[in-house]
């Protein structure tokens, strides 16, 4: 087939929602992605190597939030989605979607290591006609020089027989307002003819597709997105440091300022950075511009100062005990939330994790409470202890000697936290007054509201 009739069947079955969408990685943007393509119309294929989540994609159970239970079981008991862990079921595929995770290795570089094997799988299917594209985070630079030589290793050429793009996911765990449909898709194909095939298969199901003209541009728009927060989290959390030392309460100076309708973006301070995305990927693009002989020097900086927040919120847990005449070790210290954000159920990366296990280096007795995570395995924190959520409610926070915010979940009782404990640090100014017992991140000591209110 000629590249003219290869571009124009697979735009047709793109248009005819004939096009057999194979999606590989169900997680957190998997597995929302498939189950779009699957409400738009298309028959999907999710691949994943855990047979655990296989399972209960088939048994039509969604295991992410975001996922509606109905909407998964409607589109598999349709026979629109289904799942499997024999990635030879690729060959099917006219679409494949990789979604795996892109993490870092401890010594801060890139591990593609799940790219890698994602694409040895498609490799190994790859047929004429076929649409790859790859959306997990990466480094510029990754469709072109690792997923390109990889498939075409077999003897097809991209933008001829097969076609290739880089689309960044953007989703929000736990965003109710932006789903994947409504969530702007940004596309950069190896050349037009790729750029113009992913457009349309996105443009089936999301309300808003950006064509951009190279790979590399839109990897290095999902970095830029991602940096843009790391970078402004690490300079409001400085600015909290420096509020904590004068006596000034940041969360009412960043509510202040963005009263200002333009050029100010609020950013809230908090524990440190958490999730697979904002702790992570400013580290893709300084790994790859150092490659260059370019030493990027915000997103270290900004690293640093996330990276040592958990170790201000232990300092502060400290402080507090303190003023009851107690100290961290020997100390019950119960943790109120463990996901990396409010909401939500992911801890990786979280900064909970990081403040538990300084806690217990330190020789504090740590429970944790968290409707969204009910165990915390032992290695997924330094104190390599598995331990199952507690509940916090009226009656059993009083039995702790200081309960430590981290994330701000709706679901916490904050009154029955006020009432009850006997010192709080509070974090995400979850408790947003000013209370004798409560230290919050980034604002004044209570004693020193004391001493205010003494003076009025
Ligand atoms: N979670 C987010 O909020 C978010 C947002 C935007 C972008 N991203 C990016 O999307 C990518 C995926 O992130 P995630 O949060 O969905 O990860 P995840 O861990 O939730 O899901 C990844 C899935 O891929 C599977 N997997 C791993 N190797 C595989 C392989 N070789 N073949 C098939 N399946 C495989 C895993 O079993 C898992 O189910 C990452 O690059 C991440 O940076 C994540």
């Amino acid at each position: 087939m000629t590249k003219t009739t290869q571009i124009t069947t697979l735009l047709n079955l793109i248009r005819d929602k004939q096009a057999k969408v194979g999606v590989i990685g169900l997680g957190y943007v998997g597995l929302p992605l498939a189950v779009e393509f699957a409400r738009a119309g298309f028959s999907v294929t999710g691949f994943d190597v855990d047979a655990s989540k296989v399972a209960e994609i088939n048994a039509g159970r969604s295991y992410i939030p975001d996922v509606p239970q109905a909407e998964l079981a409607e589109a598999v008991q349709a026979g629109r989605l289904r799942a499997t862990t024999d990635m030879a079921r690729l060959a099917d595929m006219d679409v494949a979607d990789i979604c795996v995770p892109t993490p870092l290795r401890k010594t801060k570089d890139p591990d593609l290591s799940y790219v890698v094997q994602a694409l040895e799988g498609v490799a190994a299917a790859l047929k004429p006609g076929q649409l790859v594209i790859l959306e997990s985070t990466t480094y510029p630079g990754t469709t072109d020089e690792v997923a390109l030589p990889m498939l075409e290793a077999g003897g097809l050429k991209a933008d001829r027989d097969f076609f290739l793009a880089f689309s960044p996911e953007r989703v929000d765990p736990g965003n109710p307002t932006y789903l994947t449909r409504n969530i702007p898709k940004i596309v950069g194909g190896y050349g037009p003819p790729s750029t113009e095939a992913a457009t349309a298969l996105y443009a089936a199901i999301v309300s808003t597709v950006v064509p951009v003209t190279s790979t590399r541009v839109a990897e290095m728009v999902k970095l830029l997105e991602n940096t843009f927060r790391a970078v402004n989290i690490g300079l409001v959390n400085e600015l909290a440091l420096m509020c904590d030392k004068m006596n000034i309460d940041v969360w009412e100076v960043v509510d202040a300022a963005k009263t200002k309708p333009f050029g100010f973006m609020a950013f809230y301070p908090g524990p440190g950075l958490g999730g697979h995305c904002i702790p992570i990927d400013p580290f893709y693009l300084s790994w790859k511009a150092k490659q260059t002989g370019f030493d990027p020097r915000f997103i270290e900086l900004a690293g640093h100062i996330n990276a040592g927040m958990p170790h201000y919120v232990a300092e502060k847990v400290a402080e507090a005990l303190n003023t009851r005449r107690k100290s961290v070790n020997g100390s019950n210290i119960l943790i109120a939330g463990v996901a990396y954000k409010r909401d939500c159920d992911d801890v990786r990366e979280s900064p909970a994790l990081d403040v538990m296990g300084l806690l217990h280096d330190k020789g504090a007795t740590v429970a944790y409470a968290d409707p969204h995570v009910p165990e915390v395995h032992s290695r997924e924190w330094s104190g390599r202890l598995d331990i199952k959520a507690v509940e916090l409610s009226r009656g059993s926070i009083g039995r702790y000697d200081c309960v430590v915010i981290i994330t701000d979940h709706k679901a916490f009782d904050y009154a029955a936290i006020v009432a009850e404990a006997d010192v709080v640090v509070d974090t995400r100014n979850a408790i947003k007054k000013a209370y004798p017992h409560v230290f919050r991140l980034g604002a004044p000591r209570p004693e020193h509201e004391d001493q205010k209110i003494a003076v009025r």
